[in-house]
């Protein structure tokens, strides 16, 4: 018995159960979201940073533009006046949407990851613009993340594509789903599928850095199934977070969840967006070397390495050309934080100083400074081979999908060994 044995039925389709996470900005790129679908299951984008992931991919100049735009602000703390231009966020989106969407050869599906904790100083309107732009372009569903805005579906409700397009929320306890059904039922409009998204996951989470050891994914899903079943709601259920092995994937699907999420085991992946380097950090780190901390702007706790650049140095915030995090007044907790750190440092100290605790975020991710991982990235190295010059053979999605959809009690398949030249 292993995952193959089972399908996930979402809106009369089947697919191979099991989904890659969404990994902003750009780790889940368009060719690791591919792979899976290529396989028969789901692939998320992620439309975090989308303009600066444009410029990367398509030689776009959305940031230096804006930027130049506002670049009289430069040195002001009051970011109020920096505003997204919604036609040239759309325009991003649909460029890097349809990019994807346009190359499917599978029976799999393309779905996009939407942080709506990613506020960018017109919280409803640029969401708004984000969920549209991608259901024009194409995209088969939208995982509502980060911040479980309740207006989310209203927002989009006049769109043609609202009731055909699959709808995902991720949520950490069954109090959140709870308070978002209520909304949805008013709407008539309920989520396609519910990914539950417990302590152990990579990315930003539903738990505090105190608390997160004290849950455990397991318990939040007999408690979501059973609460589903009680309403007498019939929503797929999708586990996520620290589901390492095909084992572990398959013990969720007999327990009555639809499919799982993964992401960690995908970041080393050589379709995924981390330069090489850094997935050789991934690879080598141990258990000891990973933190749950508060470093994110967006008040959510965050797991990450310790090393990970963006927590060693202070940075002059860069929200003229990314902004992303800026709140409806035009405020970050980190702008804060810089102007503290910079006024109380010494006269002798370093120029490249350390904002203790806060991170710029949309700078650490777009520059892959920030390594944020799931709990288990310690053990990505039994996944692998080392080489012999001593670093870790990256294996392609494909084998790792694979080896999630056919292992069998708990064995890992480590990829082919490729000769080294
Ligand atoms: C590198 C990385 C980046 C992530 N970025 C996001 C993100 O931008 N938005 C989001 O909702 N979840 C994000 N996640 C969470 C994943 O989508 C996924 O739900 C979770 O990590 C699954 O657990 P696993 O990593 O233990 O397999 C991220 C995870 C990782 C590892």
């Amino acid at each position: 018995m292993n995952v193959n044995n089972f399908r996930f039925r979402l809106g009369g389709k089947e697919f191979v159960p099991i989904i890659i996470g969404g990994m902003g900005v750009n780790i889940s790129t368009s060719e690791l979201a591919l792979s899976a679908e290529r396989l028969g299951g789901i692939g998320h984008i992620s439309d975090a940073e989308v303009m600066a992931v444009c410029d990367q991919m398509f030689g776009t100049t959305y940031v230096s533009e804006k930027r130049l735009k506002y670049a009289a602000n430069v040195n002001n703390r009051d970011k109020s006046i920096v505003q997204f231009d919604l036609e040239l966020l759309a325009d991003a989106q649909k460029r890097f949407v349809s990019h994807t969407v346009n190359r499917k050869t599978g029976n799999g599906a393309i779905f996009m990851n939407c942080m709506e904790k990613l506020t960018m100083n017109n919280s409803s309107a640029t969401l708004k613009v984000r969920m549209e732009a991608a259901m024009d372009a194409g995209i088969d569903g939208i995982t509502l993340a980060a911040g479980l805005n309740l207006r989310s579906l209203d927002l989009i409700c006049e769109h043609e594509r609202f009731r055909d397009v699959k709808i995902g929320i991720i949520i950490s306890s069954v109090r959140a789903l709870s308070i978002f059904l209520k909304r949805a039922i008013r709407l008539q409009r309920l989520p396609d599928y519910i990914v539950v998204e417990g302590p152990l996951a990579g990315g930003h989470l539903g738990f505090s850095p105190t608390d997160w050891q004290s849950y455990n994914l397991n318990s939040i899903v007999i408690d979501t199934l059973a609460f589903l079943k009680k309403e007498n709601l019939d929503i797929p259920v999708i586990p996520a977070g620290g589901i390492f092995t095909g084992t572990d994937a398959l013990e969720y699907l007999q327990m009555g969840a639809a499919a799982v999420q993964v992401a960690t085991r995908f970041t080393i992946a050589r379709e995924a967006g981390l330069p090489d380097v850094v997935k050789q950090h991934y690879l080598n780190a141990i258990e000891e070397d990973v933190e749950v901390n508060t470093a994110s702007p967006t008040g959510y706790a965050m797991r990450m390495l310790k090393q990970s650049p963006t927590l060693q140095y202070g940075i002059k915030p860069n929200c003229e050309g990314l902004g992303y995090l800026l709140d409806n007044e035009g405020k970050c907790s980190y702008i804060e934080a810089y102007y503290q750190a910079l006024e109380s440092r010494t006269p002798e100290a370093d120029t490249r100083f350390v904002v203790k605790c806060h991170t710029c975020l949309c700078t650490g991710m777009s520059r892959y400074e920030c390594w944020t991982c799931g709990h288990t990235v310690s053990r990505l190295k039994e996944t692998t081979n080392r080489l012999p010059d001593g670093s870790w053979q990256l294996p392609s999605a494909e084998d790792i999908f694979l080896d999630y959809l056919k292992s069998e009690n708990h064995s890992i398949r480590k990829p082919e060994i490729v000769k080294q030249p």
